[in-house]
């Protein structure tokens, strides 16, 4: 079975990539390189001991695409290709609808004519918005506040559309909620460039010395010790969710989403309690006002997947913040 990474250079990409290639399954792997480095594709290997083709494309060229899909027979794509930050979405709306939307549609109807219809799509649980309740399930209403959760949202319903149009398509919309952690062998991780947006890169770098402290956006919420509750998920376990999908796909006709999470709410307080532990570092911090956009409390109920796909996650924040933490020891400037 071969199967097509889109962005897999990228964080999950990379980590799905080591678990297909420790699975059996053969890859190609294509990615622009607009927001990850050829390292990591590089360590992919090193890891696995397997080679397998990288492809600097990108979803915007309809004709590179074309020659990648006349060059193998992909038998499913996993789909992580995308523009991901909340903040420069706003900053840039037209980029990533552009990028995350034109790229999907690219990729669809490319799949589409050399009649390739196994997909595995990377969504958001920044598509609840800010829900009513939680534990959140599959069926909760959805909206989104800004332009990179709108993609998300768009690019789901266009996968609905593409089904309903054509029930030959086998399709799961995955929605992660917060992946943190790092493959085991600090070999690859999280690198972001720039001032990380996410909570626990910024954790590791105020760990590591590169960061003098940590901003906690708010401690008002409605939560038990007033900061913002997430549902963490170690990025080994949402990978092999995929796995699960991919497998799922193969039995199943049809279209399906599954949030990916592990059920668990943690707070910034308990993450930055938790990797202390793990890493006997003291993070400085300092509580600053909200965030804007933030919401108080998010996180999963995780039963279809388990039901539906027999998967469940398995690793505790421990583990998350200890891969995190090599990783970033490791390599104290990502793959830079
Ligand atoms: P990432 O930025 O590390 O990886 C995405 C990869 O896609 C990058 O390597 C980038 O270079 C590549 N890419 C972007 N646009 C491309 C294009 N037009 N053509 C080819 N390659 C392109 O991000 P990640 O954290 O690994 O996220 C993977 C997917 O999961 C994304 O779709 C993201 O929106 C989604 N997601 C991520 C999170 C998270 O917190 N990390 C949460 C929910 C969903
Ligand atoms: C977690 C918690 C912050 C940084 C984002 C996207 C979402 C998804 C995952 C892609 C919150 C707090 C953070 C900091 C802090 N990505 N925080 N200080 O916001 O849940 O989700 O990433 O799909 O779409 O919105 O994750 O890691 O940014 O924040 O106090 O420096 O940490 O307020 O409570 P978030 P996060």
């Amino acid at each position: 079975m071969t199967i097509l990474v889109t962005g897999g250079a990228g964080f999950i990409g990379s980590h799905a990539s080591v678990e297909l290639l420790e699975k059996g399954y053969d890859i190609v792997v294509v990615d622009n390189l607009s927001n990850s480095e050829i390292d990591s594709i590089n360590r992919v290997k090193e890891i696995t001991g397997k080679d397998f083709p990288f492809y600097q494309y990108d979803l915007l060229d309809y004709e590179s695409l074309k020659k990648l899909f006349a060059s193998y027979n992909f038998d499913a794509v996993m789909h992580f290709a995308g523009l991901k930050a909340v903040g420069e979405s706003v900053e840039i709306p037209l980029e990533y609808y552009h990028n995350n939307i034109t790229g999907t549609i690219n990729l669809c109807n490319v799949m589409k004519e050399f009649g390739v219809k196994k997909l595995v799509f990377s969504s958001s649980a920044t598509v609840y918005g800010n829900p009513d309740q939680v534990p959140i399930d599959e069926t909760f209403p959805l909206s989104v506040t800004n332009p990179y959760g709108r993609t998300k949202l768009m690019i789901e319903e266009i996968l609905q559309d593409l089904y309903k149009s054509d029930q030959s398509w086998r399709i799961t919309i995955l929605r992660y909620f917060n992946p943190i952690g790092a493959h085991e062998s600090g070999r690859i991780g999280e690198s972001p460039k720039g001032i990380p947006n996410n909570l626990m890169p910024y954790i590791t770098q105020v760990a590591i010395g590169k960061r003098k402290k940590l901003q906690v956006f708010g401690n008002d919420y409605e939560t038990y010790d007033g900061t913002g509750v997430r549902d963490y998920i170690h990025v080994v376990d949402l990978v092999k969710g995929h796995l699960s999908a991919l497998q799922y796909l193969d039995e199943h006709e049809g279209i399906e989403t599954f949030n990916l999470g592990t059920g668990t709410g943690y707070s910034v307080l308990d993450l930055i309690s938790n990797f202390s532990e793990v890493t006997t570092k003291e993070i400085p911090y300092e509580i600053v006002g909200r965030r804007s956009g933030d919401i108080g409390i998010c996180y999963a109920n995780p039963e279809k997947a388990e039901k539906i796909l027999g998967w469940r996650a398995e690793k505790d924040l421990i583990e998350m913040c200890k891969d995190s933490w090599k990783w970033q020891l490791n390599n104290p400037n990502g793959y830079q």
